[in-house]
């Protein structure tokens, strides 16, 4: 089978590479990845030593997409690639328009046009809007798309046209809405190696309005698992919620990394809110085990182990202060004047 994974130099998507190339080595796998802050083609060298191929590109650019697939002639599209950053999309919007809408549907014309057997389209839980603090509720396929930020605005557009195409041209599509990821090479701007990484110099972990909010938290090694569940027993035309049953506020998990690094709870600090933050993610994900069988494995307490150890031998510098290449678009990134500090 051949299988295009897009967005696959990022933190979830190289992680999917790696889970891929082991459970079905019989497979040929093409990654297409912009570079962005986050995409890093390091990450991927062990997997094109084993026979990946990587083509550095956006998924909007069309004449690339197009000419891509018609050499390759895909079977599979698993799309990953997207802007993935909350804080940044507050900041400019623009980009998360372009290439989570825009380019989603420059490789649903693609898939379409060269007879894709599937196209799986990696989403978020974040595409439903928030659960108020007090609620015991949890967000189901069926609940209402309320996305709150210009990422997860971005993110619901692009799941109604994936859902548009099945029902209008009859694509074969998939799409699953996974909870917060934690593991191995994620961008440290991101909430648990930006907090393991000033844990691990004793410096403050600054943290959100009143450090409640609540994420489902799912060992990234999980959340790979049940895309390959979904891709190999899930309905086509349908979404699966993906879950970890583990909600936990930021502050909890803020404090559960301190302990890691026998540091002081003196270390949180709070800042003023994001605008528009969401109060609380919860998931059921009854649909996909039920379906497929698939359940989070790994616990908490395991994957944080993993995670950290990966941050100690690993040093992944901050991107926008290692003067990394840009992704340069008519609006490019505006400076980082704010600190990012618990991004999602
Ligand atoms: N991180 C999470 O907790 C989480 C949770 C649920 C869903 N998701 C979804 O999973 C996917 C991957 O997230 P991630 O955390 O790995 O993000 P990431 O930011 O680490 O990686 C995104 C990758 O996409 C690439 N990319 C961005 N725009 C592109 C474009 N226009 N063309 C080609 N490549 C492009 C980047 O270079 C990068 O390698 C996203 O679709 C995201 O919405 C993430």
């Amino acid at each position: 089978m051949k299988v295009l994974i897009t967005g696959g130099a990022g933190f979830i998507g190289t992680n999917y590479v790696y889970t891929h190339m082991q459970r079905r080595p019989q497979d040929k796998l093409l990654v297409l990845d912009a570079l962005n802050y986050a995409g890093k083609r390091s990450n991927l060298k062990k997997a094109e030593v084993q026979g990946l191929s990587f083509v550095e590109g956006r998924i909007e650019d069309k004449s690339l997409v197009m000419s891509l697939f018609k050499k390759e002639k895909f079977d599979l599209v698993v799309n990953f690639a997207a802007e993935t950053h909350v804080d940044r999309s507050i900041e400019d919007p623009e980009i998360f328009i372009r290439s989570n809408v825009m380019g989603t549907q420059v490789l649903l014309d693609a898939a379409l046009n060269h007879d894709v057997k599937r196209f799986h389209h990696i989403s978020t839980d974040e595409v439903y809007g928030d659960l108020g603090f007090g609620s015991h509720d949890k967000f189901t396929e069926e609940s209402a798309i309320k996305p709150s930020s210009p990422y997860s605005a971005s993110k619901a557009a692009s799941d109604m046209l994936v859902m548009a195409y099945y029902r209008t041209f009859g694509l074969p599509v998939s799409i699953s809405r996974c909870s917060n990821n934690y593991g191995p090479y994620q961008d440290p701007e991101k909430l648990i190696p930006l907090l393991i990484s000033r844990a691990k110099e004793g410096k403050s972990l600054k943290l959100y309005g009143s450090g409640k909010n609540v994420r489902d938290w799912l060992f990234v090694q999980d959340h790979c698992d049940a895309i390959l569940s979904i891709i190999e027993k899930g309905q086509i035309g349908e979404i699966y919620n993906i879950g970890g049953a583990n909600e936990l506020e930021n502050i909890e998990i803020a404090s559960i990394i301190l302990r890691f690094f026998n540091q002081s709870e003196n270390l949180i600090t709070y800042i003023e809110d994001r605008k528009g933050h969401d109060e609380r993610y919860a998931i059921d994900f009854s649909k996909l085990t039920k379906e497929t069988g698939w359940q989070p494995r790994v616990t908490f307490e395991e994957g944080m182990r993993k995670t950290i150890q990966w941050y100690k031998l690993n040093s992944y510098e901050r991107s926008h202060s290692s003067g990394r290449k840009r992704v340069q678009t008519q609006s490019s990134y505006k400076s980082h004047k704010q600190t990012f500090t618990s991004g999602l």
